[in-house]
């Protein structure tokens, strides 16, 4: 994990740049600060590593000329096209039952913030100091929108690996309606389909996967699965469509779209 990283900003937004440092040093990441004239793309295409960047609007990962941030507001037409009947991933959390669910692999929370606009009441489990600092500028931002506030009223985030969160929900005898994993995938071991649509993979997803890296730490999450079905109803996998099952289990029910699936396992002892 990245664990030293450097931060570009501009002589304005210096002081806010030194905020972020401090939380993500308090988190394990050391911030290297380097005072910059302009901050545009030109700069940003001359160094094309893994940094961030500091703005007007908040904290970027930036690479390969590219930035990102994980952009709720951008989800908003999204969203305001979503119904419980036109999403799939709504039938398979039962989200017409607005259940607590807790969503144990956080990413860009893209998934989550559309499940939580659906009715569900959301924690969200993100283990990566650099991305949970991301996500907690956005959830800040979010809440001063029209449209997002009452829907992140609904959102928690949790900064931590979600082997222990779900463990320590576990010893507390705290059972939920839903735990949903989207673990990462290695991209090479997608199938043809997804690959073809790689190349449309959006910016986002690129510079996530750079900040995550497929080779030796990835964790496929295998062990999350196990630990939910102790606490959860209901467990909801998000997988690419031809991929292996999780843990190699096989799920309870299934439902199938175009590019991933959802594998339902349900635990009908701790439905009451
Ligand atoms: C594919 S992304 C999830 C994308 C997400 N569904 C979305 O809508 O943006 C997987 C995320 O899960 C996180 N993750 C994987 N294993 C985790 C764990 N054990 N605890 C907490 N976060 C984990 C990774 O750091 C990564 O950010």
């Amino acid at each position: 994990m990245v664990s030293e990283i450097r931060l570009f900003v501009e002589p304005e937004f210096q002081q806010k740049a030194q905020q972020y440092s401090a939380v993500l040093s308090s988190r394990g990441v050391m911030v290297n600060l380097e005072i910059i004239e302009k901050l545009n793309t030109r700069f940003l295409r001359f160094h094309p590593e893994l940094a961030l960047c500091v703005d007007e609007s908040g904290l970027w990962l930036c690479a390969n000329g590219m930035k990102m941030q994980p952009d709720w507001k951008a989800e908003v037409p999204r969203l305001k096209r979503a119904s419980l009947k036109s999403e799939m991933i709504a039938r398979a959390c039962n989200l017409g039952e607005k259940p607590n669910l807790i969503d144990a692999t956080a990413g860009l929370g893209h998934d989550s913030l559309l499940m939580a606009h659906l009715g569900a009441d959301v924690t969200l489990v993100e283990r990566h100091p650099i991305l949970f600092t991301l996500l907690e500028d956005t959830k800040s931002q979010a809440e001063h929108d029209p449209f997002l506030s009452s829907v992140v009223a609904r959102i928690d985030l949790i900064f931590s690996d979600s082997a222990d969160y779900l463990i320590q929900q576990a010893e507390q005898s705290n059972i939920v309606d839903v735990v949903y994993l989207d673990p990462m995938f290695p991209q090479r071991d997608q199938n043809q389909q997804a690959i073809k649509k790689q190349a449309q993979v959006k910016k986002q997803m690129q510079l996530l996967h750079m900040l995550l890296p497929e080779d030796g730490e990835m964790d496929l999450g295998d062990n999350l699965l196990i630990l939910a079905q102790k606490i959860a109803k209901r467990v909801i996998v998000k997988r690419p469509r031809l991929a292996v099952y999780l843990a190699s289990q096989e799920p309870n029910h299934q439902w199938q779209g175009d590019a991933c699936r959802f594998d339902a396992y349900f635990q009908q002892h701790l439905v009451k």
